[in-house]
């Protein structure tokens, strides 16, 4: 049985980046509850977006919790500019610097929620050690680097993996998953036990973005 209610965090990296605020507005008005936000360095992914401004420009026009994934080198250099921006929740890969729980514990020492993510070649036992150290497992369910990409099927098991290793520890962290989720792919994340469903492509393009947030939840619509 599900521990937790099913949370949805649409992902601001499919928004017209000339026009955040409205969405912003269309994340709100839909119910998202809370808002990804990708930062990627074109280092540790071949692409480029925003650094700690941008989290900080729509920390001041929204209330829902943001959850910054960074998909960048040396994380650890910048967790206190993403603190200071007003992140909710910081998430880190697992692939992208050495010392990981150091820099888990330092983001909830700065005030935040830590969140440690992998991506599809790395398996979910890779995360056993520092499980504890976490508030969120994000689990890539593409590889990571650019909205709108295909799901990768194998992903998927890890979701329920890490539900088994949450039970068996006793522990308490939420599970996400970012990639290739729409209607279709959420029905085997959901029966996994997924936590949080970030979606981006297939929400902005969407055209009921409430009802769309709804079937992701799996609820019937009249
Ligand atoms: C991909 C990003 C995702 C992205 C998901 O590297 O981490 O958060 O926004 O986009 P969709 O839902 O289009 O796969
Ligand atoms: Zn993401």
């Amino acid at each position: 049985m599900r521990e937790r209610q099913l949370l949805t965090a649409p992902s601001i990296l499919s928004a017209d980046f000339a026009d955040i605020a409205g969405g912003i507005q269309r994340i709100e008005s839909a119910g998202g509850d809370w808002i990804h936000m990708d930062v990627m360095d074109g280092h540790f992914v071949p692409n480029l977006t925003f650094g700690p401004k941008m989290v900080a420009d729509v920390r001041k026009r929204t209330s829902l919790p943001l959850d910054v994934h960074l998909m960048i080198e040396r994380p650890e250099d910048y967790l206190a500019a993403y603190v200071d921006a007003g992140s909710d929740f910081i998430t880190i890969h697992l692939e992208a610097t050495v010392h990981v729980q150091r820099h888990l514990q330092r983001i909830q020492n700065l005030g935040a929620k830590p969140g440690v993510s992998i991506v599809p070649s790395t398996p979910a036992a890779a995360l056993s050690e520092i499980l504890v150290d976490v508030d969120l497992v994000l689990v890539m369910t593409v590889n990571p680097g650019y909205g709108g990409q295909s799901l990768v099927p194998a992903c998927v098991d890890k979701v329920a993996t890490l539900v088994e290793m949450r039970r068996e520890r006793g522990l308490d962290f939420m599970i996400s998953v970012d990639g290739g989720v729409n209607e279709g792919t959420a029905v085997s994340l959901r029966r996994a036990g997924v936590d949080v469903m970030v979606s981006g492509s297939s929400f902005f393009a969407s055209e009921d973005p409430r009802d769309y947030l709804q079937r992701l939840k799996g609820a019937r619509i009249a």
